[in-house]
């Protein structure tokens, strides 16, 4: 392993992207996000201190590292400007195998040689995509939670990802202070994922065929498990555009009519603008939402 990994690009500026973009600053990487949107970048850039402030509070690291991680972070969408100097790119661009190739694709024009390519899908595999990138043996998923949750990682590599690679990722997830978890074959949704998505998928099924309220399938998962939050709490913090996404990929994918059930269920929150906690608003109303306060599980006992 010889490559000394400075900087790291992000490629896409939502919910992931900063995160990944913010630990990856806060522990001493020089960072560029990039996003096709103006707009987004924009957000992106407005929202990152606040960001940096939360997870701070969290514990995850200490305000002040926050602040001087926040510093590192720069924004573009100029593609030249984001990835001519990149040791590593984690992609956070929305979960469908063709975008994800024709960014890979993209920077591996602009990027160079020595650059590693790690994708955060949440449901995908690299193999996807990986020779879109022209450099499959530098191409492996390096898939991130939620900071405020966890510092846990998976590393997943795919059939032509060279050793060299993972023995370089394995190394920076651990300056980035994550805990990596090694998958040893390709599988779609990882370790957690796949757990988390089979919950999803049951708690979308109860709803969308009426069979309970969402605020009661939360209930009941918070009151038997003492969770501080259920399903659908989890996915207004995952966000619902994404939850969607995934859903209706795996629905069309796979043919089931359930599934395509659910992703119709989820789609009429995402017309509404409603995509969870980033636009304040999915199944509950945050920064309040219902489920934070006792009287959610009142008499439970
Ligand atoms: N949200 C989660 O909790 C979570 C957790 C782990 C992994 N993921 C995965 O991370 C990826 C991103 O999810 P997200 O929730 O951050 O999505 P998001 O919708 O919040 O952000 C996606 C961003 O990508 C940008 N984008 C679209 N096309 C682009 C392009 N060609 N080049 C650069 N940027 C582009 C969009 O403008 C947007 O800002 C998905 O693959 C998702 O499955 C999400």
């Amino acid at each position: 392993m010889s490559l000394k990994i400075k900087k790291v690009l992000i490629l896409g500026g939502g919910t992931m992207g900063q995160q990944i973009g913010l630990q990856c600053a806060v522990s001493g990487f020089d960072v560029t996000i990039y996003d096709i949107n103006e707009d987004f970048i924009k957000k992106a850039e407005e929202r990152l201190p606040r960001l940096a402030k939360k997870v701070a509070d969290s514990g995850r690291f200490s305000h002040e590292a926050a602040k001087q991680g926040v510093k590192r972070v720069k924004f573009t969408t100029d593609p030249e400007t984001a990835g001519k100097d990149a040791d590593i790119i984690n992609e956070s661009v929305p979960e469908d195998p063709k975008l994800k190739g024709k960014v890979f694709a993209q920077f591996n024009e602009i990027c160079p040689e020595h650059t590693i390519f790690t994708t955060n899908t949440s449901t995908l595999v690299p193999s996807m995509f990986a020779d879109a990138s022209g450099r499959p043996e530098k191409v492996c998923a390096l898939h991130f939670h939620d900071l405020q949750l966890t510092n846990v990682v998976d590393i997943m590599p795919h059939p032509k990802t060279s050793e060299e690679t993972l023995e370089i990722v394995r190394q920076f997830t651990k300056d980035i202070d994550h805990y990596a978890i090694e998958l040893k074959k390709e599988y779609h949704g990882y370790v957690f994922n796949n757990m988390l998505s089979t919950l999803f998928s049951t708690a979308l099924t109860l709803a969308s065929r009426e069979v309970a309220s969402y605020e009661d399938i939360d209930k009941a998962w918070m009151g038997v498990l003492k969770a501080p939050i259920g399903p659908f709490g989890m996915m207004d913090s995952v966000g619902l555009e994404t939850v969607w996404k995934i859903t209706d990929y795996w629905a069309n994918t796979l043919n089931d009519k359930q599934s395509k059930k659910n992703a119709e269920f989820l789609k009429k929150f995402v017309d509404d603008g409603n995509l969870g906690i980033k636009t304040r608003k999915g199944f509950y109303e945050y920064p309040d939402a219902a489920y934070f306060k006792p009287e959610f599980l009142k008499g439970v006992k």
